[in-house]
C-alpha cells in the first residue's frame, strides 16, 4: 500500500479515480458509471447514477457471505445490568421486521422518521430499518428538552416518531414520553404515530390511536425487503447547532456515506471484519451515527453499544472492563471522558485491573485533545492515542493519523494531517493562504469528499450562506487553526458562536434566545468558558430592564435553559451585569469577552462604543 502522502496527493489530483476504487468495496444494485457530478458548483454529487441499499450493505450482505452467526452488536448496559449480543442474522431479522412495522404505518422511501431513544438496541434497529425502506431517519439526542425536539420535528416533518418510556442516567430516570408529548403539543407538524419501547425500569402511558407499543408490533411483524435507492438519496438528517437558535439539518446521502465510511474503517482505524470496534458516544451525535451504527457494520465488524458513563457506572474502570470483556480493538471517545476518568483515577489504577491487551488504539474527537490528557492516556494505556478532527457536517475525519495506511509520528495538540479527500487550507479574512504556522480560518477546497453534507435539509440557500459564501470555492469549517512546517494541522477552536460542552455541540445563540424571553432581561450574551472536565461550559451575562429586579433571576434562568434546551447544556453560570460591551453599530463583543474570561491579553477593538463598559466587566469575567 502506498504511504499517506501518495494517497493524499492522489485523492486531491484525481478525486474521481480515488473514490471509484474505494466504491468497489460497496455492494451496489446498480454500479455507478459516473463518480462525481461537478456540473452545478458549488453543489457536488457523488456516484449520481449509482443505486444501493445501505441496510443491505450493513447486514444482508454479511449474512449472505457467511457471517450470520458472528456478533454484529454487543449491548452492554451497566445502568440496567444487561449484556446482550446480537448476531448478524438476528440483527437483520429484527431490522427487517421493524422495517415491516414502519411500512405498515405508511413509511416509504423518502419519508422521515424521528428517533428519540436512549442507548438501546432499538435505536440501531430503527435507524437500519429506515435505511432498509429508503426512509430518512432523524435522531434527536435524548438529553434535549421538548422545545429542541419540537423544532426538529417541525423541520423534518416525520410520519412516525420512535421513542422509549425512559432513559437511565446514573443519577435519575429520564422520562422520555412526557417530553415527546410536550414536543408534539408544540409542533406544527406532528407525526401520525409514535412507536414506544416500554422499558421495564419505567413504563409509560400510551395515547390511544397515536401511540403504539414496539414489542406488540414486533410480535406480529413481517419482514420487509430492502428498497434500492439512488446513491444521492438522503439516508438521514442530523440536526446540529449553528450560530443561531435554529439548528441545521445536516443531510447525509446513501452512496457517498457508505463508500467513505467503509474506506475509513480499514485505512484510518486499521479495522478488519470480525474485529470489535467501540465508539463510546451516543447515537444522537454524528460519532454515534457513523461509528456506533454504520461504519462497523458496513465492514462486517462487531460494534459495542454502551449505555453507561465513563465514571460512576460504577467506577472509572468501566471503559477498561468493557474493552476486556468484549475484546475491543479500537476505542473511540471524547477527551472529556478521559479527563473524567483521570480525575477519579489519576494513577490509572483501574487500568491495571483489566486485561486490555486487545486494545490497539484510542481515538478521540469532539473537542481538542489537550496535551495533558494526551500524555496521561498514552502513558497509562501504552498504545497510540490518536486525536482526529471532524464535524457533524463531514461525517468522518477531516484530519487524523491514518493508522491503517501509515502511522505518522504523533504531535501533542495536533490531529495530525488532512485525510485523503480533504484539501485543507488556512485562509486569511481576505481569502489569501496563510503561511505555515500562521493562524487563520480552516477551510476545505471544494469538492468535499464523499460522505460529507451535500446540503442542509430543505435549505440549499442556508447551506450556501453558512458554509460556502465566505470564501468562494471553499467550505468554511467554522474552526480556526494553522498548519505547521511539517504539514500538521492544529485546530485552535471555533471562530463562531458554537461551543463544545463535554463533547456536545451547542449554540450560544440558542441559550441566549431562552434568556432573552425572560421579562426581566433587557439583553444578554452567552459565551463559552473553560471547564476542567467538560472542556467548555456556557456562561450567561444578562442586563436587567429598567426597574426590573435581579433577585433570584440567575436560578430562574438556569431552570429555563434546562427546561427549554435540556440538562445537557450544563448551563449553571449567570451574572447580572450593568451593561454589555458593543461596537458602535451595536454588535455585542462576545469574542472580546471570551478572551478576557480565558485570561488572555485581549485587544480592545477600535470599533468599541464605550470602553468603560468593558472595564467594568473585566473583574466579573475574570472571576
Ligand atoms: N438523556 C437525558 N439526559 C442526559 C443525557 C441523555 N442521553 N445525557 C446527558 N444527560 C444529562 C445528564 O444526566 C446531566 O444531567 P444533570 O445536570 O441532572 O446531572 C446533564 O445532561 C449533563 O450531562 P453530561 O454532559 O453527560 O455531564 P455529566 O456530568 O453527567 O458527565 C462526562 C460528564 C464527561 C462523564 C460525560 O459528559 C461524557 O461521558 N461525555 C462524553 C461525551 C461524548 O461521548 N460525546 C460524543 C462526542 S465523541
Ligand atoms: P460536532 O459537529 O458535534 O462533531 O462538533 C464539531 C466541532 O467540534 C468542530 O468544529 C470543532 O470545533 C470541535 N472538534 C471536534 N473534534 C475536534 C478535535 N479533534 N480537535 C479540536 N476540535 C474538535
Amino acid at each position: 500500500m502506498s504511504g499517506y502522502r501518495e494517497l493524499h496527493d492522489a485523492s486531491i489530483s484525481d478525486p474521481a479515480e480515488f473514490w471509484a476504487q474505494a466504491a468497489q468495496a460497496v455492494t451496489w444494485s446498480r454500479e455507478p458509471q459516473q463518480i462525481l457530478d461537478d456540473t452545478n458548483p458549488p453543489f457536488y454529487r457523488w456516484f449520481p447514477d449509482g443505486e444501493l441499499n445501505t441496510c443491505v450493505n450493513a447486514l444482508d450482505r454479511h449474512v449472505a457471505a457467511g457471517r450470520g452467526e458472528q456478533a454484529a452488536l454487543i449491548y452492554d448496559s451497566p445502568v440496567t445490568g444487561t449484556k446482550r449480543t446480537y448476531s448478524y442474522s438476528e440483527l437483520l431479522d429484527q431490522t427487517a421486521r421493524f422495517a415491516g412495522v414502519l411500512r405498515g404505518l405508511g413509511v416509504g422511501k423518502g419519508d422521515r422518521v424521528v428517533v428519540y431513544l436512549p442507548m438501546i438496541p432499538e435505536a440501531l434497529i430503527t435507524m437500519l430499518a429506515c435505511a432498509r425502506l429508503g426512509a430518512v431517519h432523524s435522531v434527536v439526542f435524548g438529553g434535549f428538552a421538548p422545545h429542541e425536539l419540537a423544532i426538529r420535528i417541525d423541520d423534518a416533518r416525520p410520519k412516525v416518531v420512535v421513542t422509549a418510556s425512559c432513559g437511565i442516567e446514573p443519577s435519575r430516570t429520564v422520562e422520555y414520553k412526557p417530553m415527546l408529548d410536550a414536543a408534539i403539543e408544540r409542533a406544527e407538524f406532528p407525526p401520525e404515530h409514535c412507536v414506544v419501547v416500554q422499558r421495564d425500569h419505567l413504563r409509560c402511558e400510551l395515547i390511544e390511536g397515536r401511540d403504539l407499543d414496539w414489542h406488540e408490533l414486533m410480535a406480529t411483524a413481517e419482514a420487509a425487503d430492502p428498497v434500492p435507492v439512488a446513491a444521492t438519496d438522503p439516508l438521514y438528517v442530523l440536526y446540529t447547532s449553528g450560530t443561531t437558535g435554529k439548528p441545521k439539518g445536516i443531510v447525509r446521502d446513501n452512496g457517498g456515506h457508505a463508500v467513505a465510511l467503509l474506506w475509513t474503517m480499514r485505512h484510518l482505524y486499521d479495522m478488519e471484519p470480525g474485529e470489535v470496534f467501540w465508539a463510546a458516544s451516543d447515537v444522537g451525535w454524528v460519532v454515534g451515527h457513523s461509528y456506533i451504527v454504520y461504519a462497523p457494520l458496513l465492514l462486517g465488524a462487531t460494534t459495542v453499544l454502551y449505555e453507561g458513563k465513563p465514571v460512576g457506572t460504577p467506577d472509572p474502570g468501566a471503559f477498561w472492563r468493557v474493552v476486556s470483556e468484549h475484546g475491543v480493538k479500537v476505542l473511540f471517545t471524547a477527551p472529556t471522558a478521559i479527563r473524567a476518568i483521570r480525575k477519579e483515577d489519576p494513577d490509572g489504577a483501574y487500568v491495571g485491573k483489566y486485561d486490555i491487551s486487545t486494545l490497539k488504539y484510542l481515538f478521540v474527537a469532539g473537542e481538542r485533545l489537550d496535551p495533558d490528557t494526551y500524555h496521561w492516556a498514552t502513558e497509562k494505556l501504552g498504545i497510540p492515542v490518536v486525536d482526529h478532527w471532524w464535524q457533524t457536517e463531514t461525517g468522518w475525519a477531516i484530519a487524523a493519523n491514518p493508522m491503517g495506511v501509515q502511522q505518522l509520528p504523533l504531535k501533542a495538540g495536533s490531529p495530525t494531517v488532512p485525510m485523503p479527500g480533504y484539501d485543507v487550507r488556512i485562509l486569511h479574512a481576505d481569502g489569501e493562504d496563510c503561511k505555515p504556522g500562521e493562524e487563520g480560518a480552516i477551510c476545505i477546497r471544494l469538492p468535499l469528499p464523499p460522505g460529507t453534507l451535500p446540503t442542509l435539509w430543505g435549505d440549499d440557500e442556508r447551506y450556501l450562506r453558512s458554509y460556502l459564501s465566505e470564501h468562494p470555492g471553499y467550505y468554511l469549517t467554522g474552526d480556526g487553526g494553522y498548519i505547521d512546517e511539517d504539514g500538521y494541522l492544529f485546530v485552535m477552536g471555533r471562530i463562531d458562536d458554537v461551543i463544545n460542552v463535554a463533547g456536545h455541540r451547542l449554540s450560544t445563540g440558542s441559550i441566549e434566545a431562552v434568556l432573552a424571553t425572560h421579562p426581566a432581561v433587557a439583553e444578554c450574551a452567552v459565551i463559552g468558558v473553560a471547564d476542567e472536565i467538560k472542556g467548555q461550559v456556557p456562561r450567561g451575562l444578562v442586563v436587567l430592564k429598567a426597574g426590573a429586579s435581579g433577585d433570584g433571576l440567575p436560578a430562574m434562568l438556569v431552570a429555563s435553559v434546562r427546561d427549554e434546551i435540556g440538562a445537557v447544556a450544563s448551563f449553571k453560570l449567570v451574572d447580572v451585569v450593568p451593561a454589555l460591551p458593543k461596537t458602535r453599530s451595536g454588535k455585542i463583543l462576545r469574542k472580546t469577552m471570551r478572551g478576557i474570561a480565558a485570561g488572555k491579553d485581549e485587544p480592545i477593538p477600535s470599533t468599541i462604543e464605550d470602553p468603560s463598559v468593558l472595564d467594568a466587566l473585566r473583574p466579573i469575567l475574570r472571576r
